[in-house]
This record gives C-alpha cells, structure tokens and sequence, in this order.
C-alpha cells in the first residue's frame, strides 16, 4: 500500500504526486522583483528533490506590496518571462507549480532580516504604506495610509492583472497570501483593522476584503485551475482573530472557489504570545478540516517522514508544507520515501545514487 503521504492528490484538473508542498519562503533576493537564477536553482532544486507542489515566495502584485526592496513581483513582462522559465522546469520534473500572490500592507518597505528588520525611509529605498487603518504594526514602524474605496478596488485590479500573468508564465496553482499580518490579513483582524466603513466593524465587513479579491483572482483564474488561500489561523492574541473565526471565513472561501486552506497562524501584532513546538500548527489545519469541510494544509515545524505521512493517514490535513527542513534538505522528500518503504522516484539522473544508501531518510 502506497503510504498516505505519497498518495497523488488531484483538484480540479491538477494532480499533485505526493502530498508535500514546498513551503512559500522569501529569499530577499530579486532587485525589480524579477526572479534570477538563485530563484531558479532554488525552486528547481526542489521539484527535483521530489515535492508534489513547489510553491513561489510570497510574490507582490504592486511594487508596494513587496516587504522589502528585494522581493519577488509580478506586474510586468520581464518578471513574467523569468517566472516562465522557473514554471516549465518545476512542471517538466514531475512537480506542480504554484505561486503566492501578495501585498504586504502596512508590513511593506523593511529591510532584509539579515539586516536587523526596521522600516526604510524614502531616503533609503523606502516607500509609503497602506493598511485598513493608520496603524503601525509596532512602534517605530511606518504609520499606513488607510486604503480608501478607489484604493481597495485598485488592489483587486493588482491582483487580477498578476493572475493572469501567473497564469500565461504557466502557473498551475494560485494561492493568496492572508496571513502573517501582511495587507489581507490586515483586513481581517481586529488587531489592525479598526474601519467604520463596510470593510470593518463586523466579522462579515472585517473579511469582505479577502472575499472580494478571492472573487477578483477567480474571476480570471481558470475554472479547471486550483485556487489556494494561506491564512493566519489565529493571532495568539486575547481579542485577536481566532480559530473559530476561521472556521467560519472558510466556510465561505469553499463557496467562493477556494479549494484549499494553507493553515499557518500568527504575525498580525508583536504581542502575540506563541510557543513554537514541532506540529504547534497542525491541530488548526485539523480543526478547520473537521468543522467546515475544508481541504486544508498543515505547516509549522514539521520535519519527520512518519510523523508526516500520520498527519495525512489520519486526516489531519491534506497536504503537509514544509518550509525550513527543505532549506536544509532539498531531497526530503526523496528520503522520506526511502524511509516509508518505496523506492525513492529519483531523477533518472540520479539513478544510480540508489545503489548508495548512506542516509537514513
Ligand atoms: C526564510 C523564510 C521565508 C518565509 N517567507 C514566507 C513567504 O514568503 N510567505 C509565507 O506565507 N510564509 C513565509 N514563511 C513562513 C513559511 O512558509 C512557513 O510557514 C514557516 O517557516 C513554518 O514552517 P517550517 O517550520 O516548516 O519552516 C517564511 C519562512 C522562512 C523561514
């Protein structure tokens, strides 16, 4: 019996062969926004390391969307025409390719973390931000402009133009970036949307952002194609959006066409009290699966074979990202396999490693 981890799973017209998804992690690294060939080699790296779906970085459809200077964009040709490229190869090695549209909201304008993060200045290559409300996400940091109507219908319009553009560059997989406090989670929360107008208030007016750009993005992403959506599960924060907030947002993602929820938490504020532990994220993706129905993927210091391949046994969750333990090991998955008692699916090229074993999966 094919152990459950490396069973395919199929959405709309898309099979992914095992269930590993490779976790969308920036890499600071493109000047313009156009992916290079440390993109390339990245990404490329792990759809021959035996992913089911490689996942871009979080991709900014304006540039100020971007979290730094140096992250990935998708608002003209050339940055097109380089995701192209990236796209044939990660589909020509048996892996899906997906990419995480984004806009950092008012976490946007920041150096790189290997910088000491802090909030760059017109001076320094920095730009204005925009949020729900004029609200820093902590002391020191740019105060957003809050997004006015026009503004709100301008950023739906980003992201339909960057999904169509994903779509021609050969992007099987879209998934939009709610979490981690960047600009639609911004809209969910209550932590840093604090408007008075149909996009806050309520629970219902709090997640109409998400839901119109949903139906913006659908709209132009093909019917036969998946549409993915990363949330922030919870804020760990006491008065923050909760797990059973999400239940209910999911709910109404599925009718909106979303086919699967990336279940990751945290990020909108600096208070959140959050204890890190291997799987700390998984019983999210369990939960919201359970209670509304919803395909779901579990992420968050997931890094054994077994232990992953049980969180899909059991139907925690559908899929299972990793994001961190491929960075250090882009053949993970080609171990795990070893590991479950399959032949690892190597390249061909690689054939003749298997008469090697030297390491355990
Ligand atoms: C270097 C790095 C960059 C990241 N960039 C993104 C990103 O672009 N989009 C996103 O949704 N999450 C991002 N994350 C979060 C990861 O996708 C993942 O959710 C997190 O690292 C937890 O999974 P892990 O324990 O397997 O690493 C990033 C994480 C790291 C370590």
């Amino acid at each position: 019996m094919t152990p459950a981890l490396f069973s395919s799973l199929t959405l709309r017209s898309v099979t992914a062969k095992n269930r590993i998804m490779v976790s969308p992690m920036c890499q600071y690294s493109a000047p313009n926004g156009v992916p290079g060939d440390w993109h390339f080699v990245h990404l490329a790296t792990r759809a021959i390391g035996g992913a089911g779906i490689v996942m871009t970085e979080a991709t900014a459809v304006r540039p100020d969307g971007r979290i730094t200077p140096f992250d990935l964009g998708l608002w003209n040709d050339e940055q097109e025409q380089a995701f192209a490229r990236i796209a044939q190869f990660v589909s020509e090695h048996g892996a899906v390719p997906g990419i995480q549209l984004a806009h950092a909201g008012r976490k946007a304008s920041h150096s790189r973390p290997w910088e000491r993060r802090r909030a760059l200045g017109p001076s320094e290559g920095g730009w204005p931000v925009v949020g729900p409300s004029p609200l820093a996400w902590e002391e020191g940091d740019l105060v957003p402009k809050e997004l006015t109507h026009d503004d709100i219908h301008a950023l739906f319009e980003a992201f339909r133009e960057s999904a169509k553009r994903a779509l021609r560059a050969g992007f099987r997989i879209l998934e939009l970036h709610a979490a981690h406090g960047y600009l639609l989670h911004s809209f969910l929360s209550p932590l840093s949307n604090q408007r008075h107008d149909d996009y806050g208030g309520s629970f219902e007016n709090r997640c109409r952002f998400l839901l119109e750009c949903v139906a913006a993005t659908r709209a132009v992403w093909p019917e036969d194609l998946p549409l993915f959506v990363r949330i922030s599960a919870s804020d760990f924060v006491e008065g923050g959006w909760s797990i059973d907030d999400s239940i209910r947002l999911s709910r109404w993602l599925a009718k909106a066409g979303v086919d699967l929820v990336d279940c990751s938490a945290g990020g909108a504020s600096p208070a959140q009290k959050v204890v890190a532990v291997p799987h700390y994220q998984v019983a999210f993706a369990s939960q919201m699966r359970r209670a509304a129905g919803m395909l779901t993927a579990a992420v968050g210091m997931i890094s054994e074979p077994m232990a992953a391949n049980q969180i899909i046994e059991t139907g925690e969750a559908d899929l299972v990202v990793l994001g961190r333990i491929l960075l250090w090991h882009p053949y993970w998955p080609l171990h795990a396999a070893k590991t479950l008692g399959l032949t690892p699916p190597l390249p061909i090229q690689y054939a003749r490693a298997d008469g090697f074993s030297g390491i355990r999966g």
